[in-house]
């Protein structure tokens, strides 16, 4: 059943709840594609026993071991295109990639961040949201392009900033939006549904095939 779905690579640094949320929307049904590897480039990521504990592949691919950026990606490439993977999904990775990377995947990798893009890019974008006093941020997944948290946005949700935050209590609203947007934005890939058009993500409705089979004509 599952050999045809989209497979997904899960690039990881750390505690990894949104990894756990693919997971999960996985294991319910809402999301028709397989985690095919997970890859952390640091060795203690908790990501990577949520991993193995789903039977899910996970590697963990030293950067001290290469000469450079571009061969440490190299090689977290090839393990992905080894495994036919079709999707890689940033999720909390914490190394910026290169124009090399970027290329080799084009528009097959996206990210989550933390803040409604293109506000309060780069890091803690939870804190940024706070310091500068919005009443509204949120979370954004995107197509992932040379620079960094800028490619074509997919989805975003808006979460209020409230009276008593700080950065946690912030980071915990905006998170639980995360879980929500990121498995549905790989759904949406996964159907084929997304077109990229300059800087804007255009959703296709379902294709028909897929219409046809969830509602066969009725007989008579
Ligand atoms: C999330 O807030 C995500 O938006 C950002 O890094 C964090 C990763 O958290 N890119 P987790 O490892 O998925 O729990």
């Amino acid at each position: 059943m599952g050999s045809n779905r989209l497979k997904l690579g899960v690039l990881v640094s750390g505690r990894g709840s949104n990894l756990q949320a693919i997971i999960d929307a996985i294991e319910r049904g809402d999301l028709e594609a397989i985690i095919a590897l997970v890859v952390s480039d640091k060795k203690e990521a908790f990501a990577l026993e949520r991993a193995r504990k789903h039977g899910i592949e996970a590697l963990f691919i030293d950067p001290k071991a290469y000469e450079s950026r571009e061969e440490h990606e190299r090689a977290v490439g090839d393990e992905l295109e080894k495994r036919g993977v079709g999707l890689i999904c940033l999720a909390g990775y914490m190394r910026i990639l290169s124009e090399y990377f970027v290329n080799r995947f084009r528009w097959r990798i996206i990210n989550i961040h933390p803040a409604l893009l293109p506000s309060f890019p780069g890091l803690h974008g939870q804190k940024q949201a706070l310091d500068y006093g919005v009443k509204i941020s949120g979370c954004t997944v995107h197509f992932v392009d040379e620079k960094t948290d800028h490619g074509p946005i997919i989805i975003q949700a808006a979460v209020p900033v409230l009276e008593g935050d700080d950065e946690d209590t912030l980071a915990a609203r905006i998170l639980e939006y995360e879980h929500k947007i990121y498995p549905r934005a790989i759904q949406l890939f996964a159907q084929g549904r997304l077109e990229i058009e300059g800087r804007r993500v255009k959703v296709k409705r379902a294709p028909i095939h897929t219409w046809a089979v969830a509602n066969p004509p009725l007989e008579g």
